[in-house]
């Protein structure tokens, strides 16, 4: 199974302050270091986070695992990857006002915008997943556009209560059975953190996990003691 690293909340993260740091690539070559199979970046039509350098210079830097591109089934999305050339484009749904992507691709109802999609970016030699909700339908729809892979939405499943998170869970597994049977690659990934990952993690038959925003966020934690106390070292160096 492998990990994809969404490393989209550096860059949320420098676009905070509007310098150079902390740099996406940087989190990037670390993520690669620590075993991420993959490396993710959503450029978003109004470049909140990941901006066109970052994507070319991350096209330059990511060479031994896979880069996948998170994007918009949009005219200037496609050409953008083709002249990219990532591993993978996944096409998600975007909302100018929405914090993160919310909900799968409506495939049904954006059926020809998807398909002439894929079409492009296939035939421009990059395999194309969509992110959608695990239901039925969605998949059906899926597997009618050519889409080499789906990645289920996790985020119902990561957000359910109790009660119904053992539900949501199975709608993920037999959402991923039915795609199996459709010929599609299956990948999950959405509000996956470091207490509801094992569940998803120990489903068989499941591609890959795409993660981004728990990881951002314990890297920040996890840092901040060294952080601190090389500050601090370097002040208590300057008073001699
Ligand atoms: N997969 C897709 C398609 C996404 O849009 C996102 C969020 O950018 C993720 C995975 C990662 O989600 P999270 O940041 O909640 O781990």
């Amino acid at each position: 199974m492998i990990l994809g690293v969404n490393v989209d909340h550096v860059a949320t993260l420098r676009q905070a302050r509007g310098g150079p740091e902390p740099d996406p690539l940087m989190g990037a070559t670390l993520a690669i270091l620590a075993g991420a199979d993959g490396i993710t970046v959503h450029l978003r039509e109004d470049r909140r986070h990941i901006n066109d350098r970052d994507l070319k210079l991350m096209r330059e830097l990511v060479s031994t695992v896979e880069l996948n591109l998170e994007m918009a089934a949009t005219k200037e999305m496609t050409s953008i990857a083709l002249s990219v050339k990532p591993e993978l484009s996944t096409l998600v749904p975007e909302k100018r006002a929405e914090l993160t992507t919310e909900g799968g691709v409506d495939v049904k109802r954006e059926f020809k915008k998807i398909s002439d999609a894929v079409k492009k970016l296939n035939d421009g030699g990059i395999p194309v997943s969509l992110f959608i909700d695990p239901d039925e339908k969605s998949i059906e729809w899926a597997a009618k556009t050519g889409a080499q892979m789906v990645e289920l939405h996790t985020g119902y499943y990561a957000n359910a209560n109790r009660k119904s998170r053992q539900n949501e869970l199975e709608k993920v597994r037999s959402a991923l059975a039915l795609a199996g049977r459709n010929g599609l690659l299956v990948n999950a990934g959405h509000g996956l953190n470091y207490s509801n990952v094992q569940p998803v993690a120990a489903i068989a038959g499941l591609r890959g996990l795409y993660i981004g925003h728990s990881i951002i966020a314990r890297a920040v934690l996890s840092g901040m003691k060294e952080a601190v106390s090389q500050m601090k070292a370097l002040i208590l160096e300057a008073r001699g």
